[in-house]
């Protein structure tokens, strides 16, 4: 948007002229998802475009500008459970700030989450792969994601990277994720402080200017988008596949998500209180973004890369690719220069909904055993790829960009 960055807009007309400059400047990509479909059930109603992180935002730039982050992060790496009190030595204001935010919501309901354990543990094949492949490939098409990925810190070491991400995958599908004794609660305020670092470290780098069409990344806006190509991608998914759910455990899912986002600084205003409201606020936010970008085409290379220091067998890049094409679909496979596979791409397209049919038991016979085989290992396989290999991880505060 180019002359059209919030900094030019501030310098114009203060930040009344910068929100009504932009409803009228952007009228395909206006906000009118209305607050009373979530979780508040009312509120402003401000495009979350213009809305990021005030608490935790100056509280991080505070930290690395004082040189305090390389303390921190050792302090930190010791706080690795929810129930757990906050290490000593940690400064004043940051952990003032943290023990607000490891609070759950009023609206934290318990009865819900034991039920989204069942449905994870149902569902964990399924969902370690959409996570994966679905959620994880499609970020590398929402170009401002991809763009503050590639040139942050972990943009250079993408295997890391993927593992820390994963991490908040494997936290949220836990048995005890937002109990005493589980790590979801730490990873999200964790995750918080680390959004608040890059939105002060970006903007710093050479690179920024030319690539990036705003000039603080990772807005509230930006977070749904991203959030939908979660949980609300992940469920779309099921649903088209014919995953039989019960309505209570769908609702379940939904609720663990709905508190990810609010534990990772969103505003209850903007977290959809039921899938339609998701579904309906992702047609609005999420489709319309994705684009392919140089970086994201880059960093969808290394992804499909990874499995194959994994296991060149079968975690190969062609598989991968395949999955990615059949779960995103030929465009999305096209931007970003996924070559078509002969044998995959035909055998998922034909045999993947009677393998789910003849997994949950709707389909009386196999109709080519050998193949669901394959399947079921290759979702095993990938699981553990994306998913358990990042237990020991640590998340970190960044203090750089990209190095180069
Ligand atoms: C870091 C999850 C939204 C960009 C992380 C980390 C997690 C995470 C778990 C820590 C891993 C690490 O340190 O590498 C999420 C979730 C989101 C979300 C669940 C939404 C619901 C976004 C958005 C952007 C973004 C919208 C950009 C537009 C980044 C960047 C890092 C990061 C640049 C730091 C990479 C580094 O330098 O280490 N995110 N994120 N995230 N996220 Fe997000």
């Amino acid at each position: 948007m180019g002359g059209l960055s919030r900094r030019n807009m501030l310098k114009a007309g203060g930040a009344l002229g910068a929100l009504g400059a932009l409803s009228i400047a952007t009228p395909a990509h206006a906000w009118t998802w209305s607050p009373t479909g979530s979780v508040a059930g009312a509120g402003a109603g401000l495009d979350p475009r213009w809305v990021w992180d005030e608490e935790a935002d100056p509280l991080v730039a505070a930290l690395l500008d004082r040189g305090d982050v390389p303390r921190v992060n050792e302090l930190l790496r010791t706080w690795t459970k929810n129930g757990q009190p906050l290490p000593a030595g940690l400064p004043e204001d940051l952990r003032a700030f943290m023990e607000r935010a490891r609070q759950l919501p009023a609206w934290a309901d318990q009865g819900k989450l034991s039920l989204a354990v069942e449905f994870n543990k149902k569902r964990g094949l399924y969902l370690g792969l959409l996570y994966g492949l679905a959620s994880g490939m499609m970020s590398t098409v929402i170009p401002k994601e991809a763009r503050a990925v590639y040139y942050s810190q972990g943009g250079a070491d993408m295997k890391d990277r993927i593992s820390k991400t994963a991490k908040l995958g494997y936290d949220i599908m836990s048995q005890n994720a937002y109990r005493p004794d589980g790590e979801m609660i730490v990873t999200c305020v964790k995750t918080r402080l680390v959004h608040a670092a890059v939105r002060h470290l970006l903007p710093q780098s050479p690179h920024w200017p030319d690539v990036a069409d705003e000039d603080i990344p990772i807005s509230q806006r930006d977070m749904m988008v991203t959030w939908h190509s979660l949980p609300t991608t992940v469920m779309q998914k099921l649903v088209a596949w014919k995953v039989p759910i019960p309505a209570g455990e769908s609702e379940a899912f939904l609720h663990s998500w709905q508190l990810c986002a609010h534990m990772l600084g969103i505003k209850d205003e903007y977290i959809p209180a039921s899938w339609a409201e998701a579904n309906s606020q992702a047609e609005q936010v999420l489709t319309p973004v994705l684009a392919p970008t140089p970086e994201g085409v880059k960093l969808a290379d290394i992804l499909l890369g990874l499995g194959s220091s994994v296991d060149a067998g079968i975690l190969s890049k062609p598989i991968l690719g395949a999955f990615t094409r059949f779960m995103l679909g030929d465009e999305i496979a096209g931007w970003l220069k996924i070559p078509r596979e002969p044998v995959w791409d035909p055998l998922l397209r034909l045999s993947w909904k009677p393998f789910i049919a003849v997994r949950e038991g709707l389909l009386p016979f196999p109709l080519a055993p050998e193949a669901y085989w394959l399947f079921d290992e290759f979702l095993r396989k990938a699981t553990l790829l994306f998913l358990s290999e990042a237990r020991p991880i640590s998340i970190e505060i960044p203090q750089t960009n990209r190095p180069s």
